[in-house]
C-alpha cells in the first residue's frame, strides 16, 4: 500500500494594507498583487512538498490569532507584518509564545527607507528576516523555513 507524502504546512500571514499591492505605491512595492506572489509561492511549493494556508488581514488581533493557531497545526510562518512590524508587542509576544519557526519578509529594504522603519520589533521572535527583494523575497523565505524546519528535524 503506498503512503501518501507527509506535507510540510506553512502559514503565510500578510498584514495590513498588502491586499492593496499592485495598486499601492508600485514605485516601492512592485506591481504585483498579492494574489499573484502567492501564486508564485504555491508553484514553489507544490515543488518542495509544502501545503500552504495564507491569511491577509489589516487588523491585528487577526494576525495575533491566526499566529496562536498555528501551534501544533503548521510546521512554520512565512510573515509579512506590514506596518505592524514596527509597531506591534502584541505580534513579538505571539511569536515568542509558541514553537512555530517563522521568517519575517518584506517586500521593500525597510532599512533604507524612514528612520521609523528599520526597526522592527517582530524580527528579534524570528529565524531570520528577508527584506528588499519584492516578491522573490517570498519565495526565499520559504527556502529559509524549509532549510530551517529540516535542520531542527534533521
Ligand atoms: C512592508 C514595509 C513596511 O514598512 C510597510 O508598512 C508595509 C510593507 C514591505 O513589505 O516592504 O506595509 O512590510
Amino acid at each position: 500500500m503506498k503512503t501518501a507524502a507527509i506535507k510540510i504546512r506553512v502559514l503565510v500571514i500578510n498584514g495590513p494594507n498588502l491586499n492593496m499591492l499592485g495598486r499601492r505605491e508600485p514605485g516601492i512595492y512592485g506591481k504585483e498583487t498579492l494574489e499573484g506572489i502567492i501564486a508564485g509561492l504555491e508553484k514553489l511549493a507544490a515543488e518542495r512538498g509544502v501545503a500552504l494556508t495564507c491569511i491577509q488581514s489589516n487588523n491585528e488581533g487577526d494576525l495575533v490569532s491566526a499566529i496562536q493557531q498555528a501551534e501544533g497545526t503548521q510546521d512554520g510562518i512565512i510573515m509579512n507584518p506590514a506596518a505592524y512590524t514596527h509597531t506591534s508587542v502584541a505580534l513579538r509576544d505571539a511569536l515568542q509564545a509558541v514553537s512555530v519557526p517563522c521568517v519575517e519578509v518584506h517586500l521593500s529594504n525597510i532599512h533604507a527607507r524612514e528612520e521609523f522603519r528599520h526597526k522592527s520589533l517582530t524580527a528579534a521572535a524570528c529565524a531570520g528576516q528577508i527584506c528588499g527583494f519584492g516578491a522573490a523575497g517570498y519565495r526565499m523565505a520559504l527556502e529559509g523555513l524549509l532549510a530551517v524546519i529540516g535542520g531542527a528535524r534533521g
